[in-house]
């Protein structure tokens, strides 16, 4: 990534990833990513705010030496994951008058993580303050966005907050600054379903501290920047609320057919009610499109039909998926198909603890689907429908 200036001596130094498919090898990346460092030179100290991927680390370097940066006082390490720390050794060798700045915790992970030395950090504690000369960094602690060490950088006299992974989005973008706003909420989107969401009560209580400055950017470590913090402020805030929307998620597997004809019958049954439906049969789909379509769903029914007596292996990958990711839904139920004898609602259930919903009566089909099944279905439309007029978390 080309150095690019924010503001007078702040520069945006990192690099961005167009090629990277998947992270943490589970979550895919349509868009690539970038993994933002930013450099702030005060009249006295020079501070560099977290560093990027090793896989990118000789472009940091490089965009060190473009400005000639001749000495770093200070890395401020947001989060010790290592895609934001882990270029800190390096940047130790070419600058070894700098100091490793950031919390008890993230410092313990950071020596375990990369066996950095004790006598090379400067820890702080929620509120301190770092001068820089004529800048002033102020360290806001915002614990379990998505780690419990990750805290936020505020620069003072710029009016700017590093939030590293709250706030970001996995985007490969030439773009410096948010131009297309709709767009960078669907990103931001993806990344709080897949990373975030599971952490929706701490980051209710981060985003009402984060509110409390006056901010003018908001700079997280991965995508662009935002110029108009209010647009992801308020995506978060909706995000991280109770409500819901009249909306049901169908993760699916078929295999000879009988499942998808339950699902498709039913997908029309709840149209034919007014309710927003999105079947994803999860052979073909994108993981991280069913996370985000569940960030704002009030119901998941999940269907599969019957193997060696349990649920589908795929669907029930994809269940303990969602069970990681803990989405607000609050109803659920499962339909399926069967031939002799099946677990699957008990082993759907097993998969789902983390998920506190109501569970509705489950369909439960032999073979291909008759006009009584027919009836059933509708049933569970029916009662989904009631369900969703009396929740209070639904506006209609
Ligand atoms: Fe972008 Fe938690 O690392």
């Amino acid at each position: 990534m080309a150095v690019r200036k924010i503001k007078k001596d702040v520069y945006a130094v990192g690099a961005i990833d167009w090629d990277r498919t998947l992270f943490d090898e589970i979550i895919p990346l349509p868009d690539g990513t970038s993994y933002n460092s930013y450099l702030v030179v005060g009249s006295e100290k020079t501070a560099l705010i977290d560093t990027v991927d090793p896989e990118k680390e000789n472009e940091l370097l490089e965009n060190l030496s473009e400005l000639n940066v001749e000495r770093i006082d200070y890395i401020v390490s947001n989060h010790a994951e290592q895609d934001h720390s882990g270029t800190i050794p390096k940047i130790l060798d070419a600058y070894p008058m700098a100091k490793v700045v950031t919390n008890e915790k993230c410092k313990g992970f950071e020596k375990d993580l990369l066996l950095i030395d004790d006598d090379k950090f400067i820890t702080i504690k929620d509120g301190d303050t770092l001068s820089l000369g004529n800048k002033t960094l102020k360290f806001v602690f915002t614990p379990w966005v998505h780690w419990p060490e990750t805290m936020s950088t505020y620069l003072v006299e710029d009016k700017i907050m590093f939030t590293c992974d709250f706030f970001g989005s996995h985007i490969a973008s030439s773009d410096l600054f948010v131009k297309n706003d709709a767009k960078a909420v669907e990103d931001a989107k993806r990344y709080y379903a897949e990373i975030m969401m599971p952490f929706r009560m701490p980051i209710r209580s981060n985003l009402k501290k984060i509110e409390g400055y006056d901010i003018e950017f908001i700079a997280p470590s991965h995508g662009q920047v935002y110029d108009k913090p209010e647009l992801i402020l308020n995506a978060y805030k909706e995000w991280v609320s109770e409500d819901v929307k009249n909306k049901v998620v169908i993760p699916y597997v078929s295999m000879h057919g009988s499942t998808e004809r339950i699902v498709n019958y039913f997908v029309n049954a709840l149209i034919k009610r007014g309710i927003e439906v999105r079947p994803y049969n999860v052979i073909t789909s994108d993981i991280g499109e069913i996370a985000m379509s569940l960030v704002d769903s009030a119901t998941i029914v999940v269907a599969s039909p019957t193997v060696l007596v349990g649920l589908h292996p795929t669907a029930a990958y994809v269940l303990s998926f969602i069970n990681a990711i803990r989405p607000k839904v609050k109803f659920g139920t499962f339909i399926g198909s069967y031939g002799w004898a099946g677990q699957s609602v008990n082993q759907a259930k097993a998969l789902t603890s983390n998920l506190k919903v109501e569970m509705l009566e489950p369909v439960l089909i032999k073979g291909y689907p008759k006009d009584d099944d027919f009836k059933s279905l509708e049933n569970l439309a029916e009662s989904i429908l009631k369900k969703h007029e009396s929740c209070e978390h639904i506006k209609l």
